[in-house]
């Protein structure tokens, strides 16, 4: 039923992308969602690159499904880290942080298929002319790094939509079938989903980084670094308080840069410091309460999606 132009381009099952992410999004998870039928994406983000050559190899020792990778372009060595995933197997490359003409016309020269992700009606255009073939937006109730305009998913889609030809996927506070099913219906071709996969069995996340994800509320994350590396989503904690507090004083943002400071988020999701650290986290979160497999998550997100589309047939019919 959920067979979209996404699945043809990406030679995907369901049309599902485990979104990059720094530090958790290792082999193992990035396998698991290939392997589900879903894209699995390993985050070059916090890896070195004979990290990149490791893991690509790992997930092909545990699926010959396709897998991409997502690679931040503010990172210098990012061609390296590019070709590294592409020589370990990686079909497609998830661009983000940065300008999409950086390396499009290198990375589909290489032959993959080139996936940038935008918060932003006019990034999406820049995508466009820039030669990307798949878009994702990105509304502001994700986890992790989020744009400056602050707009929700159910607002920025259709208008991305509208704005561009190529395939648009939507990410940002989806975790369920209801999710997946309204993003289809803004005119999106598929879904990127983050948070939701942090707190399964295959990720690397530590187990209190999951577990404060089982725990938080439908108003227990916040947003830091809007004075300085942009909005930023994560679970209140004793970090976003002092972050915010510096920022509503008016701190330099060399005082603000060394409180956020190299590694943050390795605190949490590796170190496992919820206070500390910081805990990237979309607004979603309050809706997980259970850690499951990988598996399960993408079944149960297509099996309640097939269930919402009927619901809706029934009751439009009566
Ligand atoms: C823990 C975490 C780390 C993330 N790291 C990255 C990253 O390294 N690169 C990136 O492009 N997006 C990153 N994101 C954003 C995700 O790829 C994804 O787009 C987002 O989580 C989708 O929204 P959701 O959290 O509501 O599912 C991260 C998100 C989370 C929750």
């Amino acid at each position: 039923m959920f067979t979209t132009e996404l699945c043809d381009i990406l030679k995907i099952e369901y049309p599902i992308i485990l979104g990059g992410m720094v530090w958790i999004g290792k082999s193992e998870l990035a396998a698991a969602v290939s392997e589900a039928g879903g894209l699995g994406l390993l985050a070059a983000g916090g890896m070195t690159l004979e990290e990149m050559s490791e893991e690509a190899e790992k997930v092909r020792e545990i699926t010959s499904k396709p897998f991409g990778v997502n690679v931040p372009l503010a990172r210098p060595d990012a061609w390296d880290l590019i070709e590294r995933a592409v020589k370990g197997g990686a079909s497609v490359v998830a661009t983000s942080a940065g300008s999409p003409k950086k390396l499009t016309g290198q990375i589909k020269d290489l032959g993959c298929t080139v996936m940038h992700v935008v918060p932003s009606v006019s990034f999406a255009e820049k995508c466009a002319d820039a030669g990307v073939d798949i878009v994702i937006a990105e509304g502001i109730e994700a986890g992790g790094h989020d744009g400056f305009d602050e707009i929700t998913t159910m607002a920025l889609i259709p208008q991305v939509v509208d704005a561009v030809t190529v395939p648009v996927v939507a990410a940002g506070g989806i975790a369920d079938g209801r999710g997946f099913v309204a993003a289809l219906s803004l005119g999106a071709k598929g879904v990127q989903m983050g948070t939701r996969f942090v707190a399964t069995h295959e990720s690397a996340a530590h187990p209190r980084f999951k577990e404060a994800i089982l725990k938080v509320g439908a108003n227990g994350t916040t947003l830091t670094g809007r004075t300085t590396v942009g909005p930023t989503r994560g679970i209140k904690n004793r970090l976003t308080e002092m972050i915010l507090d510096a920022e509503r004083r008016g701190a330099t943002q060399d005082e603000i840069f060394d409180l956020i400071g190299e590694g943050r988020s390795a605190i949490a999701s590796i170190e496992g410091d919820i206070e500390e650290g910081s805990v990237y986290c979309g607004q979603i979160g309050g809706m997980i309460r259970e850690i499951k497999s990988v598996k399960d998550v993408i079944d149960n997100v297509i099996r309640e999606a097939e269930a919402v589309v009927r619901s809706l047939q029934r009751g439009i019919s009566d």
